[in-house]
């Protein structure tokens, strides 16, 4: 165990853990847009932004991704680190004017927001679809695109590989903003522009999985597809 300062406290910290945790667990209201506990850290949206002393001298980083050191300093609610937090609201903004949980963020945040009643929901390139796909899925089916040298890096995009995607669906529900779409028509799930079939329940009849996540279920566990051909609610 290592000893930081967390605005003015003494909080024991375990190495490795990262300053959002500690934060976190003092109860002190830090916004986050591309952080999940279950994905590695990405630092991407920079609204966790708090000031952290390096060498003698206070600088900004991302809570998320930053991880405690011996004697550490972090202040959450100095000017700075407030401006520096309202100042990334502000960036997104200006990049997603119409997305509304992008306008949320902005707006708890004191950014001056305009009146406006759709939402674009755009992907803000937040990365929790990427990451849940391959690091609790354990697919790969998504990645960014434009990325690295001599591509262009203010657009990327993400890259769907319909020949891995299972069709589960964890990339709809962690997308913050609702960009990605998922679909269910009859026994047919859309995900990407991919239509997935579904299993159907053999005792309630209703379809309940993609039968390629099924498959995909019993390749990793074992589990022979003759016993997972029944829904939750009806095991
Ligand atoms: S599609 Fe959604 S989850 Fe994926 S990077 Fe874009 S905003 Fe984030
Ligand atoms: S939550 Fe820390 S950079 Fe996005």
């Amino acid at each position: 165990m290592i000893e930081i300062t967390l605005d003015g406290w003494k909080v024991k910290a375990q190495e490795g853990s990262t300053l959002l945790s500690h934060i976190r667990a003092r109860n002190i209201d830090l916004p986050t847009l591309c952080q999940h506990d279950e994905l590695s850290p990405f630092g991407a949206c920079r609204l966790c932004a708090v000031e952290v002393k390096v060498n003698g001298k206070w600088e900004l980083a991302t809570a998320c991704n930053t991880p405690v050191a011996k004697g550490m300093e972090v202040r959450t609610d100095s000017e700075r680190a407030i401006a520096g937090r309202k100042l990334a609201a502000s960036l997104l903004y200006y990049r997603y004017p119409a997305t509304r949980a992008v306008r949320d963020l902005a707006e708890n945040l004191g950014v001056a927001v305009a009146a406006e009643a759709a939402d674009a929901k755009e992907c803000v390139l937040c990365g929790l679809c990427t990451r849940t796909c391959r690091e609790i899925v354990g697919v790969a089916a998504l990645s960014f695109e434009d990325r690295g040298l001599g591509r262009d890096v203010d657009e990327p995009r993400i890259a769907f590989d319909a020949n891995a995607c299972i069709g589960c669906g964890s990339c709809a529900y962690v997308c913050p903003t609702g960009h990605v779409k998922m679909e269910a028509t009859g026994d047919k799930r859309i995900i990407w522009d991919k239509a997935f079939k579904m299993a159907t329940c053999q005792v309630c009849g209703r379809p309940f999985a993609p039968e390629d996540q099924l498959k995909y279920i019993s390749a990793r566990t074992g589990v022979p597809m003759s016993r997972l051909k029944t829904c939750m609610s009806c095991r």
